[in-house]
């Protein structure tokens, strides 16, 4: 590979620091240097800073061997690095043996104020990521400068400007808030600087790296709280003879003649998981699910469209294919590589014998079914399709059973119409949530003495 190794004459022109265009608070120009691009060492505020946002990192890394480092990297007297860690990296790939910097002398907090206000006046910034950001410079900055004594509401103002505090009715002895000065700073809601507050660390990273949105960190975070409530749950309350549970592979499981005589089971309702690698498990729940059935029982699953053929050639030799349901979604989904916008999603109908046991004619599309929040498995599916099927295909104190109970969906909607359930969920996470949520939705309402009609 030729590289073009450009010694360049670093000139007045170079010097487009990112402060000058962010507004708030103008370190010194410094001194124009090529600096060797070994040795330099990061700010330790600078590390948890993506480099690149949107950027991509060979077009970046093309245009430097090209045209050489264009904008002069920030350095710290004695060799730290405030700003470019980008063109730093790309300097020592592009072959080049020194790189243009802008030496300054600036005191610690200084540094780090100048390492967020930088990054902040990168254009495309959401406003999402100003928001960590914000919060994390208000960590490091704010919060330790106005836990000082002198940091008043009066010291701030002059700082940052007028109104940092939103109680300007309060004596200036008052301390000021330091997430609505951040927020003022970078240009967000403070409403956002606090959601980011409630993030851990990890997920922080993944909002500025722009992987994931605010919201759906926040959501991740509150599905998690919980799954960890409902867990706690289910270990306090005693366990429940209507349902079994087993935090099992249910393949070995259902082979068990104990727990699963032959034509012990009126429904099997599940939902195994769809994506590639898991298919063979549709295959797999075929060597028990036939024997245990009763005769006339149902087997009624989910399935990924995009492996219906191997689905049915998995079930099909087992049992009777009777029918299909469609339940209508909220919105459609588009399907990759297909070219299809996905408005309903399909359960496969098989029974045991010539036809299933008699019973009331079932709709076939299953509409206004409210959709779960998915805060307790990522792949939860609607207690209420589960009993529109169930309703129909069983009576009151029959077996249901789901060998991917995953967050125990069907186990509830079995056991809140009365029938009885077994479940198995191989997780043992999925396991706790699922056993705590079992019991806390289907316990049956409390009647006082005295209050009952
Ligand atoms: C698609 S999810 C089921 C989600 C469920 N319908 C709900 O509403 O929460 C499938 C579940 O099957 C579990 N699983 C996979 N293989 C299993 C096995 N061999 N035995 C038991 N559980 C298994 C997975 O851990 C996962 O939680």
């Amino acid at each position: 590979m030729v590289m073009k190794k450009v010694k360049k004459d670093v000139g007045p022109s170079d010097l487009k620091g990112s402060e000058a265009e962010v507004g708030i608070k103008v370190c010194q120009p410094g001194v124009l240097k090529g600096l060797p691009v070994d040795g330099l060492r990061l700010h330790p505020a600078i590390s948890d800073i993506p480099t690149v946002y949107g950027v991509s990192w060979k077009d970046f890394l093309a245009d430097v061997k090209e045209r050489g480092i264009q904008e002069p990297i920030v350095v710290q007297k004695g060799g730290i690095l405030l700003d470019g860690q980008l063109r730093l990296k790309a300097a020592k790939e592009g072959g080049f043996k020194t790189i243009p910097a802008r030496i300054v002398d600036l005191n610690p907090e200084e540094q780090v104020h100048y390492i967020f206000t930088s990054a902040l006046g990168r254009r495309h910034l959401t406003d999402d990521q100003r928001a960590v950001l914000a919060h994390w410079y208000r960590e490091s900055v704010l919060s330790p400068e106005a836990k000082k004594d002198r940091s008043t509401k009066a010291n701030m103002a002059k700082k940052y400007g007028k109104g940092s505090s939103p109680t300007p009715t309060l004596g200036n002895k008052q301390k000021v808030d330091t997430r609505t000065v951040a927020a003022r700073m970078f240009g967000i809601s403070r409403k956002k600087v606090e959601k980011v507050s409630e993030l851990p660390r990890e997920l922080q990273l993944e909002v500025l790296k722009g992987n994931l949105k605010l919201h759906e960190a926040v959501k991740k975070i509150a599905a998690q709280k919980k799954r960890q409530e409902i867990a706690k749950f289910g270990k306090e309350v005693p366990a429940d003879k209507r349902w079994d549970l087993f935090c099992e592979d249910s393949i070995t499981g259902m082979a068990d003649k104990k727990r699963f005589p032959d034509n012990s089971v009126d429904l099997v309702f599940s939902d195994p998981p769809y994506n590639k690698e898991a298919i063979p498990c549709y295959s797999k729940m075929m060597q028990e699910i036939p024997r245990i059935l009763k005769p006339g029982g149902s087997l009624v699953v989910y399935y990924g469209a995009y492996y219906l053929p191997e689905v049915l050639n998995s079930i099909r030799p087992k049992l009777t294919w009777w029918w299909q349901l469609a339940i209508k979604l909220d919105a459609s989904e588009t399907i990759k590589g297909k070219s299809v916008f996905q408005g309903w999603k399909g359960l496969l109908w098989f029974c045991k014998g010539g036809m299933p046991k008699k019973h009331p004619a079932i709709n076939d599309i299953i509409v206004g079914s409210k959709r779960p929040e998915k805060l307790y498995h990522v792949w939860e599916q609607s207690v209420d399709d589960a009993k529109h099927v169930i309703e129909k295909l069983t009576d009151v104190g029959d077996m249901v059973l789901d060998p991917f109970a995953g967050s125990g969906t069907s186990l509830i909607a079995a056991v809140q119409l009365h029938r009885r359930a077994k479940g198995f969920e191989i997780d043992p996470k999925h396991y706790a949530v699922a056993h705590g949520r079992i019991l806390k939705e289907t316990q049956e309402p409390v009647v006082e003495i005295g209050t009952a009609a």
